[in-house]
């Protein structure tokens, strides 16, 4: 009687106290998981929180928050998947278009005209003079300026005389593959060694990488969004070497380059961004990430750390510089942070790590000479 009596109020709170538990229990399960999801990767401590050895596996079964597409976007992507699911025609003649970029002359001109030499029908030239009408030393470069325009170094007129010598070298049905190319650049290879590499790879060699430091996303502005994200951002050097499906999708995009052209400029909130370097490494990255070898086929020397890359003189010029150039295999990057981290990368085409440069710059005139004595030596190149 008396456990009877007693009994039954600590069963009804009991009752009680369990729903109220399981409703705690569940909303704070949600309150995890919707904070999960919100924050999946910055919010690092969950893994610990939930002691998975993998944290991937736990978030994997969630859909990734998916941003929606605007009308541009959605259209720009599926005119590029297009353009890249394309079978490429096949020509008979095929050809690589070699794109120089200068204000002026070029110094180089006989050096090239070796280089040439004996495989006319195999390439096609093209020049932007954006200050003067260059002076020609070589019969491979009369007649072959395009119509241009004033060049200012950092802004997007670089990357304006860019498409510009594009879409002039498109004209060609017969150019397969297209190369920008400087003043100052001169070839470590012989003809068929370039043409080789270049023709016979599935890849653009466009340099991109991650710099999370001041001189790279410390340049982007939120003003790019939604289109680019930060953590789309990549630097690279503007030198590129580019399939034929690539230089079309360049010519296509309006939508990225109008980001790159109004938010991405000396000045912009406070800062400088240098379209040049950002753009094609950024576009690529997020529209083809495969498809791009992430290096630049033209060697430039930045061990010196100053602002500019090492410039070659006449007294620099060796057959062992152009042997320690031509025998790299790996490609380099180092970030800009206080704290600089160095990432190495072996030069993988098609499959097989190979030397990595094709060109190499920035020659000063005075090497001209030199350099033809060398490059005429059967033995080296
Ligand atoms: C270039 O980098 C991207 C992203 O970082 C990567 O997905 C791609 O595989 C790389 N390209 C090559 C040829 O390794
Ligand atoms: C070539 O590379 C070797 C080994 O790294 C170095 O000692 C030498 O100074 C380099 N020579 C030139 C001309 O750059
Ligand atoms: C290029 O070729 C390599 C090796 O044959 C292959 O692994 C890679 O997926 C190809 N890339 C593209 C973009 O077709
Ligand atoms: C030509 O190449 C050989 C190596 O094969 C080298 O010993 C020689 O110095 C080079 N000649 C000139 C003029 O650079």
């Amino acid at each position: 009687m008396k456990d009877m009596q007693n009994s039954p109020p600590p069963r009804h709170r009991a009752r009680l106290k369990k729903p109220t538990w399981i409703i705690i229990l569940v909303s704070f399960v949600c309150v995890f998981l919707v904070f999960a999801y919100i924050y999946p990767l910055q919010n690092s401590g969950a893994c610990y929180i939930i002691l998975s050895s993998n944290c991937n596996t736990f978030y994997s079964w969630l859909p990734p928050p998916a941003r929606e597409l605007s009308d541009d976007e959605t259209a720009s992507r599926i005119v590029i998947k297009n353009v890249l699911d394309m079978p490429s025609i096949e020509s008979n003649n095929p050809k690589i278009a070699f794109m120089f970029m200068s204000p002026g002359s070029l110094p180089f001109e006989m050096l090239w005209e070796k280089f040439f030499e004996g495989h006319e029908g195999r390439f096609s030239v093209y020049i932007h003079a954006s200050k003067r009408k260059p002076v020609h030393s070589s019969r491979y470069f009369i007649n072959r300026e395009i119509r241009s325009g004033k060049v200012d170094w950092g802004k997007i007129s670089m990357v304006d005389a860019e498409r510009r010598l594009l879409a002039n070298a498109l004209k060609d049905p017969d150019n397969r593959h297209f190369v920008l190319l400087s003043d100052s650049c001169v070839p470590l290879r012989d003809f068929d060694y370039v043409y080789n590499y270049l023709m016979y790879t599935n890849v653009s060699f466009i340099d991109s990488f991650d710099d999370p430091g001041p001189h790279g996303s410390g340049r982007y502005s939120e003003h790019m969004l939604p289109e680019v994200e930060k953590k789309f951002f990549r630097k690279g050097a503007q030198w590129f070497t580019m399939k034929r499906q690539h230089a079309v999708i360049v010519m296509a995009d309006n939508l990225y380059y109008t980001k790159f052209r109004d938010y991405c400029r000396p000045g912009m909130d406070g800062r400088n961004c240098y379209a040049d370097e950002h753009y094609l490494p950024t576009f690529f990255h997020m529209l083809d990430p495969q498809g791009i070898a992430n290096w630049s086929v033209t060697h430039v020397d930045w061990s010196e750390g100053k602002w500019h890359p090492k410039s070659y003189h006449e007294k620099d010029i060796s057959y062992q510089l152009i042997k320690n150039i031509t025998s790299i295999t790996e490609s380099v990057h180092v970030t800009s942070e206080l704290k600089k981290k160095t990432m190495i990368m072996p030069c993988m085409w098609n499959g097989i790590n190979r030397p990595c440069y094709l060109f190499a710059r920035k020659f000063l005139p005075e090497t001209l000479d030199r350099m033809i004595d060398l490059f005429t030596n059967q033995t080296m190149f």
